[in-house]
């Protein structure tokens, strides 16, 4: 990538924020098809689209398609009646149409391409094979798969990706066991981390559950990031550090209304994968200026800022940053401090996190 003039760095457009050398830590594979990749897999399974082209990412009215509504469409604002777990029915209907190893490996590779196009070099990526229902009992060879277009993305000078294996939240204790212990064994190429995503509000605490499963994972080397303090509150974050050892928490933003747990973070440099867009078109937050992303700031906690699942939230990183930066006032200095956060949060080895910080400060010109 050409390197940026001083004039493209002292403001925060796109175009400054692609030029900043980053990472990107909380980000779904499962959330990023865009709408021709969506459009060429239905077509290629002969799937039929369940509405207008125009209104498949309008997240405020589907309800994961078991009842498709037509409307005038447009991407993506407020969450509707159908709120987190509709969104999270839409993403099985989009993973459904993945039914090949090529198809698989063209996703992982897309997603890869999504990336560099924002600046970002290196990205852990979140997978939960439990969305990829065709594969079940096969999520071995699904995420070989992933990891076979991810490795020609980097052939190509793509941006790098690590597997972050999640949990969805309802499975059982056993479930979970059983996963980790084939991941332990197995230990599939570009599997970094383990984490749980879903949906708090509807499944209530998981700390006890998960707790075998997440021992297990440390034990094997991998990393630990949970989803919590998104559709429920503090509580879940608690829950994540003490009974799950987590390293990194994804959105956390509900710690905000507990002091003694922004302490916590603060004093352990755990991070949180903060994603404003996704929590206001979910319905966590009515809009942007509600958000508690500068609190979490002032307060010293390492806060990434995070697109979540850009396709079908209609954005990219850049955009996000850029907004970012418009709503709470950010300059390029603050927007350099994301940068250097995400790369110290990322799961990205020691050579390749000492690289990025190089590059980054000579970017912006240290
Ligand atoms: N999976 C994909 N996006 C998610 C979100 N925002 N919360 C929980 N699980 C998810
Ligand atoms: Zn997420």
């Amino acid at each position: 990538m050409p390197h940026p003039t001083a004039a493209a760095l002292a403001r925060v457009d796109e175009d400054a924020v692609r030029a900043l050398p980053k990472a990107e830590v909380h980000v779904h594979l499962e959330g990023a098809f865009s709408l021709l990749d969506l459009l060429r897999l239905a077509k290629q399974n002969g799937v039929a689209l369940p509405g207008p082209a125009l209104t498949i990412f309008d997240v405020s009215t589907h309800d994961g398609f078991a009842r498709p509504e037509v409307t005038t469409g447009g991407v993506a604002h407020g969450a509707g009646a159908a709120g987190l777990s509709g969104f999270l029915r839409f993403l099985d209907w989009q993973c459904s149409l993945v039914r090949t190893r090529q198809q698989a490996a063209d996703v992982a590779y897309a997603f890869a391409a999504r990336q560099t196009g924002s600046g970002v070099r290196y990205s852990d990526v979140i997978v939960n094979p439990t969305h990829w229902s065709l594969w079940r009992g096969r999520e071995l060879e699904l995420l070989d798969a992933f990891a076979g277009g991810f490795d020609e993305a980097e052939q190509d000078g793509l941006c790098r990706v690590g597997i972050a294996y999640s949990l969805l939240r309802g499975q059982s204790a056993a479930e979970a066991e059983d996963a980790v212990a084939a991941l332990a064994s197995a230990r599939p190429r570009r599997v970094v981390a383990l984490s749980i995503d879903g949906d708090e509000k509807t499944v209530g605490r998981t700390g006890e559950k998960f707790h075998d499963a997440f021992r297990t994972a440390a034990a094997a080397g991998l990393h630990r990031t949970v989803h919590a303090g998104e559709s429920s509150g503090p509580e879940g974050v608690w829950d994540a550090i003490e009974m799950l050892g987590a390293e990194r928490i994804d959105h956390g933003v509900r710690a905000i209304e507990d002091p003694a747990l922004i302490r916590r973070l603060v004093d352990e440099g755990i991070s949180l994968g903060v994603c404003p867009r996704s929590n206001v078109s979910l319905g966590i937050y009515p809009d942007w200026r509600s958000h508690p992303l500068p609190l979490l700031l002032d307060a010293g906690v390492a806060v990434t800022l995070n697109t979540d699942d850009p396709a079908p939230l209609g954005t990219a990183l850049e955009r996000d940053w850029a907004v970012a930066a418009e709503q709470f006032g950010f300059d390029l200095h603050d927007m350099a401090g994301f940068a250097r956060r995400s790369i110290d949060a990322s799961f990205a080895d020691d050579d390749l996190k000492r690289d990025l910080r190089a590059e980054l400060e000579e970017t912006i010109g240290r």
